[in-house]
């Protein structure tokens, strides 16, 4: 068996997706009852973030340590990548001294990179193309709440971002509708709309989109790296607020998530994310529990190797 990545929701069958899902549920009531696993085997997993955190960082030095391990974080400045050592230079040395690399960056190819010259498993953590660990945990939460997501209608508001890519490839690997109400000039990518297409739609109106909907999600409007374009996407994404008008358009059991961190005010109003249709803790707690079942996963994946 060759060393298993996860770059991508893509690098997971359907039935791998479920398998891991699952396995966060148990897990997360195993360690709620006291029972600790050893994975790692007081072994390292090294967390490369060029970017900030504050979920994914916490959820995984804690999941690790839950698993027997430790985490090695390096900020940009702190390894020799900040000063241009080639990332396949680095992959090798870290496949030689640890048992995973986690990396947060923003040219999902830095990734793609890690992953061709890694000799143990490389996760996306977040790039500027997809967000897939977000998408456990989500998922999870779906699951937790109301069971099986096929034949749901996802609606997502907002920007055709990161979040909003791997929810794409959720709904083609669990077979649900998902139904993307972005302004014109901020839709998802056009080559994975199309691969996407028997099950992702564009509505430009938001209280259609979310007309009927079993979930609705959104995300900043402002993701990492587009600070400075506040003004000129305020003007653009007005409208796009979930609010409680938006949300009573929707099924009367629908939830609500947004993987954080949230501007209320700005793509949610403060009663819908801290209204009862909310999931948004629980999605940031399952971060914990799905990275744990994602990474016993692909550590599988390495002991066979
Ligand atoms: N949702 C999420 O990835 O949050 P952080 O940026 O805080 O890790
Ligand atoms: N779309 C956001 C997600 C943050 C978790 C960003 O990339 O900044």
């Amino acid at each position: 068996m060759t060393v298993r990545h996860y770059l991508s929701l893509m690098d997971l069958s359907a039935a791998e997706l479920r398998q891991i899902i699952n396995r966060a549920i148990e897990m997360k009531r195993q360690f709620a009852e006291g029972q600790r696993i050893d994975l790692f085997k007081s072994q390292t997993a090294v967390m490369v973030f060029e970017k900030s955190s504050t979920r994914t960082r916490v959820s995984f030095e804690s999941g690790i340590r839950h698993l027997g391990g430790s985490a090695i974080f390096l900020a940009p400045n702190d390894s020799h990548l900040g000063r241009g050592e080639p990332l396949e230079d680095t992959a090798r040395v870290l496949s030689r001294m640890s048992r995973m690399i986690i990396v947060r960056t923003g040219d999902h190819a830095r990734l793609e990179t890690l992953a061709e010259y890694a000799s143990v498993p490389v996760v996306n953590a977040l790039s500027d193309f997809n967000h897939p660990c977000q998408l456990l945990a989500d998922l999870q939460t779906w699951f937790e709440h109301r069971g099986d997501i096929t034949g749901k209608r996802v609606c997502w508001v907002g920007d055709g971002n990161n979040v909003c890519h791997s929810w794409m490839n959720a709904a083609r690997l669990l077979n649900f509708d998902l139904i993307i109400s972005s302004p014109s000039g901020y839709d998802p990518d056009p080559e994975l709309l199309k691969a996407c297409q028997s099950y992702v739609s564009i509505e430009r109106n938001p209280l259609v989109g979310v007309k009927d909907a079993d979930l609705v999600v959104t995300d900043t409007w402002l993701s990492m790296g587009r600070e400075q374009e506040k003004v000129q996407r305020q003007k653009d994404f007005e409208g796009y607020c979930v609010d409680k008008t938006m949300m009573s358009r929707a099924s009367v059991e629908a939830l609500f998530m947004h993987c954080l961190p949230a501007y209320r005010g700005m793509e949610v109003a403060e009663d819908v994310i801290d209204g009862p249709q909310s999931v948004v803790w629980d999605e940031a707690e399952n971060r914990m529990h799905a990275q744990k079942a994602l990474m016993e996963f692909l550590l599988a994946s390495l002991d066979t190797h």
